[in-house]
């Protein structure tokens, strides 16, 4: 068991002194969780092997699902990437610093365990001052997957951290909770048209506008379990997002996922189970079960983002047998939302009318 150390940072002004402790660690091998704009990330030396690799234990990750590596100025990506397209170059300028991760063909510079044995490397720019800081005191690119056990919900706030690392990792900066509240969208230009892996805080339609033609990979809207391509997806078999209990996600117009949620709530609730349903605002006043929680207004999705994750870990601490999960729009923030729903459920999807 490690000492694990947490320093409270100012988000908006971080004291270099702080961050000069953390960068410290990084650059003797050792792992930092820090908080960036989407989630907290368990930091590395990316050109580390060893501290990637013990970066991959203490989440008890799995070495075949390579983390995002994380840079403060658009020349590292050249270090970084051998091959940089012109429309990556247009996307850098517009979408950041930002919730947007770009997959490149990988220079030599990279050890083999960052990027998982793959040819290509994902990228990004945090836009959180103490991701910033932190990866320019460090003075280099930073492997950062989101800061959870494996298989859990992503953190959003450093108590999320401490409860799944503490005594695992060498330190936490904690800089309050993150803004967005799902992780970077992941976007492969290495085919045409380019195509989105994962769907997260920099939304669909903004990407559509920029690039014209872009597509959504098939687990991006999966309802189901779908075979792997690990190549081109590499995270995507392995389980994702999931609370302890038991998660439905029930989806359709309002009033038929009321009728449902509510049939749903009652028959579990006659086995003896604790039920807890995650409502909007909108229906919060309709369900009577043993923990009721709203995600936020049907109208505002960023909301939603916001809080999924510390829902779904609240809802743990009060243990619940079963979450009973409104489906919300599947546009701009939504789309993140509802694939992350689907898996947080393992794809146990009721549908009605
Ligand atoms: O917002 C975020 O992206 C957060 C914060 C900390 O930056 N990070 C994050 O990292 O969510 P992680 O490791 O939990 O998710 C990285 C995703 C996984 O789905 C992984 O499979 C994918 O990026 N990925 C990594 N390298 C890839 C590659 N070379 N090709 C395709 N996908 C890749
Ligand atoms: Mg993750």
């Amino acid at each position: 068991m490690k000492k694990t150390l947490v320093l409270k940072v100012n988000p908006q002004k971080p004291e270099i002194e702080k961050v000069r402790v953390a960068a410290e660690l990084i650059k003797k091998g050792g792992i930092v969780a820090f908080p960036t704009e989407t989630v907290y990330g368990l930091g590395a030396d990316a050109l580390n092997p060893q501290a990637v690799l013990a970066l991959f234990e203490a989440k008890k990750r799995p070495l075949d699902n390579p983390p995002i590596v994380h840079v403060e100025n658009i020349s590292d990506v050249y270090r970084l990437a051998t091959q940089v397209p012109p429309k990556a170059e247009r996307l850098m300028r517009e979408f950041w610093p930002g919730p947007l991760t770009l997959v490149f063909k990988h220079s030599d510079i990279i050890p083999d365990v960052t990027v998982a044995g793959l040819d290509t490397i994902a990228i990004r720019m945090p836009q959180h001052k103490v991701a910033l800081a932190l990866i320019r005191e460090s003075n280099r690119p930073i492997a950062a997957p989101s800061a959870n056990l494996a298989g859990k919900p992503s953190p959003t706030s450093a108590k999320h951290v401490f409860d799944d690392l503490n005594g695992r990792i060498d330190a936490i900066l904690d800089g309050g909770p993150t803004r967005i509240g799902v992780e970077s969208t992941v976007l492969d230009l290495s085919v045409s048209p380019p195509q989105v892996l994962r769907p997260g805080g920099t939304p669909f339609e903004a990407l559509k506008k920029a690039l014209g033609d872009v597509k959504l990979h098939p687990f991006v809207v999966a309802e189901e379990e779908l075979p792997i391509d690990k190549t081109r997806s590499p995270g995507m078999k392995h389980k994702h997002y999931a609370p302890n209990a038991k998660v439905i996600t029930v989806e359709g117009s309002v009033s038929a996922v009321v009728g449902k949620v509510r049939e749903l709530t009652d028959s579990y609730r006659l086995k003896g189970g604790k039920v807890g349903v995650l409502a909007t605002d909108e229906t919060v006043a309709d369900y009577k079960a043993d923990v009721v929680k709203s995600l936020g207004s049907r109208f505002n999705l960023a909301v939603i983002a916001q809080n999924l994750f510390r829902l779904l870990r609240e809802f743990d601490v009060e243990g619940v047998d079963v979450i009973i999960a409104e489906g919300v729009p599947a546009e701009g923030l939504g789309l993140a939302v509802m694939n992350r729903l689907r898996k947080a459920s393992g794809y146990n999807i009721v549908k009605v009318e």
